[in-house]
C-alpha cells in the first residue's frame, strides 16, 4: 500500500484523480496524495475543506475480488488503519463514529468516503478517500466548521509530521487488509469495537428515507448499523448521517 504514491501541491480532487487512474489500470495500493484540494468532495454531495499544507487529503485505490455488499467495510477498515496512525504519530486517542468519522472530543478530525467500481456484483476497484485536519490552528477553519471540525495539532499542542502520518496509516492498513483476505472482516470488526464511541448510546441516524431514534446496538458481521427503536424492532442501517444524543 503507498506504492506507487502520486503527489500533486493542487488538485481539484484526489478522489476524481484516483477514479480516473483506476478505469485506466492503475494498480492495487496506488496513493493519490495532494497539499490542496480546490474541490475536495464529501459524503452525500457535501464539499470537503481542504486548505493548502494543513492537511492529509488522499485517495487509495484497491482491488480486493469481492462483492459489492462489501465494500462499505472497507470504510470502517481504514478508520482504524487512520485511528492507529494518529495513536502512532500525535499520541492522541481519536474514536471513530459509524460509519466514517474520526472524532477528538466530540470533534471531526477526519472523514472517509469510499466509493467503488464495479462490474455484475463483483468489485472492479474501491477507491478510499481520506481526508485528516493534522496541522490546522482553530483560525484556519471556516466559519461554518469551526464548532464541529478540529485537527491533530490543536490536540497534541504542536505540529505533526504528515509524512509520518502517511507513512504509519499505509502500514496499518496493509496489515489489516492482509488479515481481512486472509481471515475475513470479524478480527477487523473486533478492533473497530474498541475505538467506536457510538455504540451502546442513544443515536439519531438520518437518512433519505427519514429519522430513526434509537439505541445503537453494534455493527454486524458486514458492518451494517444495528439500532433498536423504541419500540424494541431492530433496524439495518447501510448508510446514515448518525448524531449522538446528548443526555
Ligand atoms: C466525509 O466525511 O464526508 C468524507 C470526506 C472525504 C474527504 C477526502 S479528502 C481526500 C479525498 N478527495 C476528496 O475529494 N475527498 C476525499
Amino acid at each position: 500500500i503507498g506504492r506507487p504514491i502520486r503527489f500533486f501541491e493542487t488538485v481539484d480532487s484526489t478522489q476524481k484523480i484516483a477514479h480516473e487512474l483506476a478505469a485506466n489500470g492503475a494498480e492495487e495500493g496506488t496513493i493519490v496524495l495532494a497539499d490542496e484540494q480546490t474541490m475536495g468532495r464529501g459524503r452525500l454531495s457535501r464539499g470537503w475543506h481542504s486548505k493548502k499544507g494543513k492537511g492529509i487529503w488522499m485517495s487509495l485505490i484497491i482491488r480486493p475480488d469481492i462483492a459489492v455488499q462489501k465494500a462499505p467495510q472497507f470504510t470502517l477498515l481504514a478508520a482504524v488503519g487512520v485511528a492507529g496512525a494518529i495513536e502512532d504519530v500525535a499520541g492522541l486517542s481519536p474514536k471513530i463514529k459509524w460509519p466514517n468519522d474520526l472524532l477528538i472530543e466530540g470533534k471531526k478530525v477526519c472523514g472517509i468516503l469510499t466509493e467503488m467500481v464495479s462490474q455484475e456484483n463483483r468489485v472492479l476497484a474501491i477507491i478510499i478517500g481520506i481526508g485528516i485536519n493534522v496541522n490546522h490552528r482553530p483560525g484556519d477553519f471556516p466559519d461554518a466548521l469551526k464548532d464541529k471540525a478540529t485537527s491533530l495539532a490543536i490536540h497534541a499542542g504542536k505540529e505533526i509530521p504528515r509524512a509520518k502520518l502517511v507513512q504509519s496509516f499505509c502500514l496499518k492498513f496493509e496489515r489489516l487488509y492482509d488479515t481481512y483476505l486472509k481471515a475475513g472482516f470479524l478480527p477487523v470488526k473486533t478492533l473497530w469495537e474498541t475505538y467506536a464511541c457510538s455504540i451502546g448510546q442513544r443515536i439519531e441516524a438520518r437518512m433519505v428515507q427519514g429519522t430513526i431514534r434509537g439505541k445503537a446496538l453494534g455493527i454486524d458481521e458486514e458492518g451494517v448499523l444495528l439500532l433498536q427503536d423504541d419500540s424494541g424492532r431492530i433496524h439495518h442501517i447501510y448508510s446514515a448521517d448518525i448524531e449522538i444524543e446528548k443526555d
